[in-house]
């Protein structure tokens, strides 16, 4: 036993070697690491559908840390000691879809609705740029009252006030023609994590309505119209497995994204999945600092949820690869409502904390907030 332990020690290793050396593994490499630390026996075909709520034991430690020096020696490699900062501004909580596992799904009766005005937005954007963003993120559900026209229009002021700063987008699926309007009024990145790679998996997360292959095709009209795009997914969502998280790094590898948002699903009470446990914050780490190896140069937040799931986990994902951070800028008055998942943390603080907060804690591990839009860098192997 002991023998075969350190065996399966000794080829996850390589396999990190390998990685580190070629930035490609395949589909089953990735999961013999992702299942090294899910810690599991290989599941028997019934029992696909084993939990990825992965528990480190002392046998998984020495590769993870491995991992995670390699990832940091990759970050470093590009960015430096540099933490990027992205001002996000939720913009609506009124959404027309119904994902199982959103505290702001359409059917939840219970999530009080509420819509900034432009007005608003502006304001954040000029708060925002008192303390020193050089991105703001316009994040909202999928609410018609965010047409191309009210959406451009905004991109075009937000631009005119602050010329120096990126505008990120982050307003779900839409048509082709309105992702290009809207590039054309001066939007740089868009966000839209894909969830899942695996489409009987995205069918489980999602009632019929919602379409794999919709969102696929949104993911690559962004990229062929010039955004800077970021996809992602969240780590420990029900029904995921050792083989769908290969598959999300796969995607991963294969799509080239240059922002990759990666964090613990977080149930919350008023959802189909109220009752399904939340992610682990070593397996977001582990899977953050190998998405760090597949791609060095990928802008890669250490996000809000694995704040929430851990005191520390902002700082955790920093030290396993990450590079960027998300404070949030929305008015405190409307934060509780943007509420994704429970207990979403840095919903009462006011901007200037957050920002602050931040600036702390990543000082607190050596790393420093920069004032910059936070661009994503060329890369090439040494
Ligand atoms: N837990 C964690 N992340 C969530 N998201 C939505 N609901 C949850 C949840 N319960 C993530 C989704 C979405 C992003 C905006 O927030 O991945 O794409
Ligand atoms: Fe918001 Fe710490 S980041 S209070």
């Amino acid at each position: 036993m002991e023998m075969e332990e350190e065996r399966t020690e000794k080829r996850t290793i390589s396999l990190i070697e390998k990685l580190e050396a070629q930035h490609s593994l395949t589909l089953a490499e990735y999961e013999a690491l992702v299942g090294y630390m899910v810690e599991r026996p290989v599941p028997d075909s019934a029992e696909r559908f084993l939990e990825c709520k992965a528990s480190t034991g002392r046998r998984t430690d020495r590769a993870a840390a491995l991992l995670a020096e390699k990832a940091v020696a990759a970050r470093q490699q590009v960015y430096g000691k540099d933490v990027y900062i992205r001002g996000l501004i939720e913009i609506s909580n009124i959404c027309k879809n119904d994902c199982y596992y959103c505290g702001i799904r359409r059917s939840n009766r219970s999530c009080e609705r509420y819509r900034l005005s432009e007005q608003e937005i502006l304001e954040c954007c000029a708060t925002g740029y008192a303390l020193g963003f050089r991105t703001f993120v316009l994040q909202g559900g999928e609410d018609a009252h965010f047409s191309d026209e009210v959406v451009c229009r905004l991109i075009g002021q937000i631009k005119k006030n602050h010329p120096d700063c990126a505008v990120t987008l982050s307003l779900g699926e839409r048509s082709r023609e309105s992702y290009q309007r809207m590039y054309d009024a001066g939007a740089d990145r868009y966000l839209l994590r894909h969830e899942t790679a695996d489409k009987a998996h995205y069918e489980k997360l999602h009632p019929p309505q919602m379409s794999f292959d919709n969102r696929m095709r949104c993911l690559r009209d962004l990229k062929e119209i010039g955004y800077q795009v970021g996809c992602g997914f969240m780590v420990g969502s029900p029904y995921q497995t050792v083989q769908t998280i290969s598959e999300d790094l796969k995607f991963i590898e294969e799509f080239r994204p240059d922002m990759c948002g990666i964090g613990p699903f977080v149930p919350h009470q008023a959802t189909p999945f109220a009752k399904e446990s939340a992610g682990t914050v070593e397996l977001t780490c582990y899977l953050l600092s190998i998405i760090r190896l597949i791609h060095p140069n990928v802008l890669l937040p250490s996000t809000t949820a694995l704040g929430t799931i851990d005191p520390q986990g902002r700082e955790k994902g920093i030290l396993s690869g990450a590079n960027v951070v998300m404070p949030n800028l929305s008015p405190v008055s409307v934060r509780k409502k943007y509420e994704l998942y429970d207990n979403k943390i840095c919903t009462g603080e006011e901007s200037a904390q957050c920002r602050h907060c931040l600036e702390q804690r990543m000082e607190s591990i050596g790393y420093h907030v920069v004032t910059a839009r936070g661009d994503v860098k060329e890369w090439r192997d040494s």
